[in-house]
């Protein structure tokens, strides 16, 4: 699976995006060990909090589905570059420290980060019996 095939499964999941208020729709696409590809879009809620990222969608797509290892994810907005928010980072984090974090704009450029570098000294649970 190349990283452009990941962005076409990440844009046409940015199209389904439920984005009515903030107007700013997102597609992931999340790619597990076995080469299996969740897609995800941001899903938004009148009662603001409620709204769903892209990336976490994808991840409890994948979950639900029994995948739990990672590689990649890829996530795409309509014109930059975003990288995924401090929440996407947490969740991300909890089955895969180091996946590769793949921030694409649309029309194919692309930024790779590893989460670890995303998110320095992250909690979990390991922490406890430090
Ligand atoms: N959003 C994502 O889907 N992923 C991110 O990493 C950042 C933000 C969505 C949430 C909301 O629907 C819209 O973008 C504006 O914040």
């Amino acid at each position: 699976m190349t990283d452009h095939e990941l962005l076409t499964i990440a844009l046409e999941a940015r199209d389904k995006a439920y984005a009515p208020y903030s107007g700013f729709k997102v597609g992931a696409a999340l790619l597990d060990r076995e080469g299996r590809v969740y897609a995800g879009c941001n899903v938004e809620n009148a009662s603001y909090g409620l709204t769903i990222c892209a990336e976490r969608v994808a991840v409890a797509k994948a979950i639900s589905a029994g995948s739990t290892k990672f590689d990649k994810i890829l996530v795409v907005d309509g014109d930059g570059i975003i990288t995924p928010c401090g929440a996407c980072r947490q969740v991300l984090y909890e089955f895969a420290p180091h996946i590769k974090v793949i921030c694409a704009g649309s029309s194919g450029e692309m930024m790779e980060y590893d989460l670890e570098d995303l998110l320095p000294h992250s909690f979990s649970l390991q922490q406890r019996e430090v």
